[in-house]
Formats: structure tokens, sequence, C-alpha cells
């Protein structure tokens, strides 16, 4: 609150500045009727709207149907309704808002306000007697000082009584006689709104109208673009800028300020990044993962058979593992017919490569059976083939190895029968030899070695929405994801397709520390996926693990700890020493909760999570989350939670235009250095132009100036596979055989490969003085306090060249020069960063091409 009054201060000196002055008058209304809407026209997704008249007949819009506050139920797309919001002042002068989610729920919405202004929590109170809630009204029984509610369920009238709006008593029924619905239907500009009409005094508009007119500015500065960049730079010539650096306030930032975001949506998991190039090798895929709107999404997705005698069906009566329980049945009455896997968009192969074909199976007689195991060009040519003999009447499993004797871009995989009868298949895994490092169960080495070059500090993984899922079931579980594959518990993606968990904790923990990166495992705090489809029956959006359960849930977060740290002799430990890895994996840090929703029913989870952890594991540093978004309830409510409970860090997301970026530098130069750092552990600029990771670059340079407070970042979303992109912009695109690096990821690189752990500041004189000029400006000057090389970073977001000149002399840094310099047109998203060696004596000079970010490191 404290933040947005200086907001609308600031906006008020820059319309008093601009002639525009939003000074009270004092010809203007001390009070007038106020009107509260929420529009049909979009069923209520816009939020709440306010009106005013003075005389109840010609009405004047507040922002033109702005959203004061807006329903964070449920799903995006289909819900986030708000529907016939009833606003009223409690007796204390709180504004109360409630209102009905859908056509078919039965739950209702409830948020409140001291100003209109900034919105508590919502909360979603849940009526299992009913099967909707429509229409509710509000009145004060003032003798019993509580609130009665009524409102329409079917056809039948209802009352529920509150004193807090936190807990209701049971509803009752009502006669007709009892509801009576006072809002009115009044004629705006825009046409007949149906609302709630109350009293307030003129200011309550004009403070309205302000916040509506801050946001109106600052829509128009999210806007700005290279497309208008030639007349808002129009005449704009060469500039010199001469930075003075003030070494005698170095500050100490930082040095995990550059690692990367990892979650399985785009495919980047499954078809990416794990090598495994069967899909569906489980047999586990289920219409479940596409909420039951794809029937071709079932255990057979991906399979196919040739010949007519070879008949394959799925089966779960005697499965290999209750974690696994599908498997396929090929019974062939002649021999010839195969089960064709044709992999993610074909299976790639690389001439002379290894494969390793292992499967599990069971003849139901034990009578030796053997396989035909094939690698098929789109051509028909054969390019390995092998035979398995499989005999047991349990399950086993069998492998073999295939070279490719050809490249190929979509191949299949066939197994032939050779003999007639059934046989039980399960787990068909095709898996490259040539992993990331050669693991084992590994990683698609071109893509794990890019995201490696970035040289990220930590990972964290697994999501993003993935970690805490689509309702309380699918809430990911980290020891369903190690072990044996065919023990894992595969599960729905919340991005709709399926998780087989072959990429699991152990995987992440071991990629992690490939490349040098801590690990950062993101659990959910006991809540699912705040944009979870499903009710609380199914524990869904507003449903939190029950209480009987959370001891259980919570033994499992800290028995993650130990399973990372403890000595291969404890319980947990010890698996991890089985899966190859005796020695400790030092966890330090550990995220609870992704960007959810703040409400009671979180907060109290969080708390006991939080306090367990404190408790057994002080030497882990928990992240806490603030929503997602950088304002809003979720924002303001979950920082004064975690700086009342001082919980180390924050996670704040937020993806926003280039303009947001570029205007928005000094975000974090005000941050109470004192509470909670932060973790900006998602975000991202709306686009792949080069404008677009220039604004980030600009961005990066501000925060590398707070990494006292800022102390990770993360861009996002990190890997998409062409075909199955869910969400854009992302930093590495690629196929089954091309990685395609994106500009932005160029910014990410040069930021992690010229990292430092101490700031120096500087000072810089720009030859204009026009702010809109200067913010176009970055630079960042870090050193790195153990070799003491220095690198200096310079973003010129401008349509001219910027001449520089930097003393160097007080550094001492050295005189040999590495220059790194990406520059193009603002519009392009491939721009080749280009490498040069420089001498330096104690002075840089440069000049910086138009749209440009250049690295320079500087040593002895
Ligand atoms: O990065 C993509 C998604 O954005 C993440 O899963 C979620 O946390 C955020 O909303």
């Amino acid at each position: 609150m404290k933040k947005l009054n200086a907001r609308i201060l600031s906006l008020l000196l820059l319309f008093t500045a601009s002639g525009i002055s939003k000074i009270l008058l004092a010809n203007e209304p001390d009070s007038v009727y106020f009107f509260s809407y929420a529009t049909t026209k979009d069923q209520g997704r816009s939020g709440l709207h306010f009106a005013w008249s003075a005389d109840a007949k010609q009405w004047n819009p507040v922002g033109n149907e702005f959203g004061y506050v807006r329903c964070d139920y449920g799903e995006w797309g289909s819900q986030k309704q708000m529907n016939s919001p009833y606003l009223f002042r409690d007796a204390h002068g709180i504004w109360h808002c409630i209102w009905s989610l859908n056509e078919t729920g039965s739950q209702f919405a409830h948020a409140a306000s001291a100003d209109l202004i900034t919105w508590g929590r919502q909360v979603y109170p849940y009526l299992p007697q009913h099967q909707t809630f429509r229409q509710p009204v509000v009145q004060y029984d003032k003798s019993n000082q509580q609130y009665i509610i009524k409102y329409l369920s079917g056809n039948q009238h209802f009352r529920i009584v509150t004193k807090d709006f936190k807990q209701f008593e049971p509803a009752a029924a009502i006669s007709a006689a009892e509801y009576k619905d006072d809002r009115t239907t009044v004629n705006l500009p825009s046409g007949p709104a149906t609302g709630t009409i109350t009293r307030v005094a003129w200011p309550v508009i004009a403070q309205l109208t302000d916040v509506w007119q801050l946001a109106q500015y600052r829509s128009s500065q999210n806007r700005e673009s290279f497309n208008t960049d030639s007349t808002r730079y129009g005449n704009l010539k060469q500039l010199a800028a001469t930075i003075t650096l003030q070494p005698e306030n170095k500050k100490a930032i930082s040095d995990l300020l550059i690692g990367v975001f990892f979650e399985d949506i785009n495919y980047a998991a499954d078809g990416g990044l794990y090598a495994e190039l069967i899909q569906n090798r489980d047999f586990e895929y289920t219409p479940a993962d596409r909420k039951y709107r794809d029937n071709t999404w079932n255990s057979k997705h991906s399979w196919a058979t040739s010949g007519q005698q070879l008949v394959f069906s799925i089966d779960s009566t005697t499965p290999l593992h209750a974690n696994n329980p599908h498997y396929a049945v090929l019974d062939a009455t002649q021999t010839g017919g195969a089960l064709i896997n044709s992999g993610y968009d074909g299976i790639p192969l690389k001439k002379g490569d290894e494969y390793e074909c292992s499967l599990f199976a069971k003849n139901s007689d034990g009578k030796s059976r053997s396989l035909l195991v094939k690698l098929v060009a789109q051509d028909g040519s054969t390019l390995a083939q092998a035979t398995v003999r499989t005999r047991a009447t349990q399950w086993k499993k069998y492998s073999t190895k295939l070279v490719a004797a050809n490249d190929a871009k979509d191949a299949r995989l066939e197994l032939q029968p050779q003999a007639t009868g059934r046989i039980m298949l399960d787990m068909i895994s095709l898996f490259p030899k040539k992993t990331f490092k050669n693991r084992k169960n590994g990683l698609r080495p071109d893509l794990a070695a890019t995201v490696a070059a970035i040289r990220p500090r930590f990972v964290r993984f697994p999501g993003g929405c993935v970690a805490h899922g689509d309702g309380l079931e699918n809430i990911y579980r980290w020891k369903n994801t190690i072990g044996a594959l065919e023990a894992r518990k595969p599960q729905p993606n919340i991005w709709r397709y399926h998780q087989s968990a072959g990429l699991g904790y152990f995987e992440y923990f071991q990629y992690c520390e490939d490349i040098g990166a801590q690990p950062l495992p993101v659990l959910a705090a006991g809540v699912p996926c705040q944009n979870s489809g499903i009710g609380p029956k199914g524990g869904g959006q507003q449903g939190g693990i029950p209480m009987s359960e959370m001891d259980e849930y919570i033994q499992d977060i800290l028995d993650l700890v130990e399973w990372a740290n403890g000595p291969a002799t404890s319980k947990w430990g010890k698996l991890r020493a089985e899966a190859g890895h005796p020695a400790p994996f030092n966890l330090k840090y550990i995220g609870i909760g992704n960007e959810d929703l703040i409400t009671d029913l979180f907060e109290e989870r969080f708390n006991m999570i939080y306090k367990a952890l404190q408790q057994k594991h002080p030497e882990i540093t928990v992240i806490g989350t603030v929503g997602p978004f950088h304002h809003g309830t979720d924002y303001e409510q979950g920082w004064a939670l975690a700086s009342k409970m001082n919980v180390p860090m924050v996670d704040e997301h937020y993806y926003e235009s280039a303009g947001w970026f570029i205007n928005n530098q000094h975000y974090y130069d005000n941050y109470d250095r004192s509470k909670p750092k932060v973790y900006l552990g998602e975000y991202a600029s709306w686009g792949n132009t080069l404008f677009n990771a220039l604004a980030e670059a600009l961005y990066l340079t501000n925060v590398e100036r707070n990494a006292d407070v800022v102390h990770m970042t993360s861009y996002a979303p990190l890997l998409a596979k062409e075909k199955h992109t869910q969400w854009n912009p992302d930093l590495i695109y690629f196929n089954n055989t091309e990685v395609k690096p994106t500009v932005n990821y160029e910014v990410q690189k040069l930021f992690g490969n010229h990292a430092g752990n101490e700031y120096l500041p500087s000072n810089v004189k720009l030859t204009s003085d026009d702010e809109a000029v200067k913010k176009r400006l970055g630079v960042s000057v870090v050193r790195n306090i153990a070799d003491g090389s220095v690198f200096i970073k310079m973003v010129n977001l401008l349509p001219v060249p910027t001449s520089i000149k930097l003393d160097l002399g007080s550094l001492g840094a050295g005189t040999k020069a590495e220059r790194s310099v990406m520059q193009g047109q603002p519009g392009d998203k491939e721009v080749a960063v280009k490498v040069s060696a420089m001498t330096v004596t104690n002075e840089l000079t440069d000049v910086l091409g138009p749209y440009s970010f250049t690295v320079y490191k500087i040593s002895k």
C-alpha cells in the first residue's frame, strides 16, 4: 500500500508537471452515487468496475471499465469469472465484495478492501450441499453484529450467516419473499449494466481515477517498442558517454545471480532433454493427461502394428509394478507382424552411434520366444537389427545394442515376434549411448551442453506449475521420480501431456553437479497450482493437502534433504548411493511454493513446512513465494507473510513487455535490504527479438546493481520443442536434431560467463539530458574477487552509436581485454556474438553500435 501511495504521488507530480493537475477542485461534489458492477460481456473476467453519478441518472465511468479487483478462481480461459458482484461496506468502513464463480459450482468468492484499491486475500467458501450459487445479496444484522448472505441455488433461496467472512454458519433455506435482490440496472456510456449503488465521498472517486490513470500511464510505457523509435529518436545523433567508476562505493553481490529455470513444459523433458527416444514406453499415457479431451491419448498412443496377424492389446492384470500398471500384449497367429513406435516426431539416429534397446517381457507359457528388434528408416530400409530371446514367465528385463548404419531424422523402432503365441511387453526403451557426460539414463548432449554454456549457477526444477500440479493428486512428489525406472510413477503433466518421470530427481541433481550448478528443487507448499481446474472435491483450487496428511507431506520434504545430503548409511542417503552417488549432493536451497494464491490455507501449510525445515535443517535456505506478478494481492500478501516469518528469500515472477523492462530499471533500488532477499525465479519480456533481448540485458545491468538484494535470477521457460510449444517466448528452441538458442539466450550466456561477486558503481555522463535517451543506455561493472578480473557490460538500446570513455586506472585489472558484442536490427531474431581481443591501457574507449550489447572482460 505504501508503495502504491508513493506511485500515486509520483503520478500526481507527473501530471502536475505536465499541467494536467489532479489536485482536487473547490467545486467538486462532497459525495456522489457510486455504482459497482462486472460486465457480462466477458463473464466478469475484466473484474469489478465502477461508475459515479451526481443524480443517479447520468452515469460517468471511473476509468474505462478498469478492473479494480479480478477473480482469481480456477483455470485461465474458462474460469476467473466474476458474476453478479455485490459490493457493500461493513460497520467498520471496510468494503466487501461477494460474487458467484460460475454456473455450476458450489463455491463463491469474497474479497475485502479498505480503499477499493488494495484488495486482500480472496477466499472461495465451499457450500457442499449446493450445485450452484447465484445472485448473492448481503444484509447487516446490527443486533447480532453479523452479515446475512442470501442467494439462489437452483430455484431455491438460501442464506448463510457470518461475522468475519471466514467462518460461515451452515446454509439454511429461506422463502422467496425473504430474498430481495436490490441490484439496479443503469445506463452507462458503454450500455446498460446491473450492479449495486451506494454513496461515497468524492475523494474516493478521485483516488480511483488516479489509479486508473496511473495504470494508463504505465501501459503506455509498456508499449514502448522499436517500431516507434524512429519518431521517438528522430533527430538523435551519435552520443558520447563518459563513465566514471566509484570503486570506493563497491559492494558485495551475489555470486549466484544467473541460473536456469527448468520445467517440463513444451516437451522440455520427455521428448526433449531426457534422451529416451521411445514415446509412451511404459504404455501409461491416459486420456486424463489431456483432461479426457483427446481419446487417442491413451495407452496405445505412439504405438502401431504392421501385419494382419498380430493383435496388440493393453492389459493391467499382472503389471510389472503397481506404479506402472499397463503393458502391451501381442498375440501373433502368424509371424511377420511388428509393434512399431515412431518416437517423438520420429526417431533421430546418427550413423555409427550405438543405441540400447531394452524391454521387460514375459511369456504366459514360458516358451522361448524371440523378438527381432529393428530400426527402420522412412524408406523402409533397415538401419540396425538384433534379436532378443525371451523366455521368462515373470517379468524380466532384456536388452540389446543397435548401431545405426546411417543418419536418420525420423526412423522407427519395430519389434517383430519370431514365433506365434502371446508375449507381454513393457518399458520398451531405445536409449542413445551418447548422453551428456555419458550418464546412464542421461540427457541429450547437445541440449544439455547448450544449457550448460550459460554457466548457470543453479538449476531450478521441476517447475513452475509442474511443481504444484493441477489439483492435489497432481502435486509433483519427488519420491515417485527416483529409483528403478519401471517403479517410478508417471503422471499427467499440467501442460496437458505426460510425464514419464524418467528424468527424475536423481537425474536433475546429477545434471546440476555435472555443470557445477546448485540444485534448486521447488516443492509445493501443500497446495496445488492456483490455476487448477479441479474443484475442492478433488482437492484442487483452494484445496490444500488435508491436515491429517500434512505430517507425511512434510516428512517427504525432510527426507529429500536426507536423500540429497545424508550419509550413504542413512535411510534416504542409501537410495542415492544405490543410484550411483554415494557422496552427498550438497543441497543448499529449497523453494516452497510456486506463485501460489496467498490464502489462509496456503499460509497455514507454508508455515508448517517452513518451521519444520528451519528446525530440522537450518542449513537449508528456504525460498518462499510471492505470486505470479510484480504487483497485486499475492505479491503484497506474499511479501508481508515472508517478511513476518523472516523467510530468507522469496521467488518473484513476472512476464512483461520490453517496454516494461526498459521503464522499470529502478524496480529493486528501494527494496528494503533487511527484508527477505529476492530470487527472480521467472521472468521474460514478451518476445525473441534483439530488442527484447536488449531490454532484458538493460534490466539485468540494473539487477546486477541490486544484486545485494536480488540473489538469483532465471529466465523462463528454458526449453521449447518445435511443434510442441505451449508457451512463447522461450530461451532455447529445438527439434529432434537441432538446437536453436535465441538472442535472449545469448544475453543470459553473456551474463553467466561474465559474472562477478563485487559491484563497482559508476557515474555515466551522457551528451544528452533527455531521460528518454538516458534510460536506453545501461552500464554495469562487476569484479570477480578471486582473480581480479573485471567485467564491464554496456547496453545501447538506442538507434544511434554511443562512444564511450571509461577510466580504468584505479582498478589495476590488467591490460588484456576480450570484447563480446551482439548487435543488429532491433527486430532481428538471430544475432551472432562476435568476440575479439583488445588491449586496454588506463582508459577504455570504444563505440557501442546502435542496438547492441557489449561485454568487456579485463584481466591480467
Ligand atoms: O514458465 C511458465 C509458467 O509460468 C510456469 O509454469 C508458471 O510458474 C508461470 O505461470
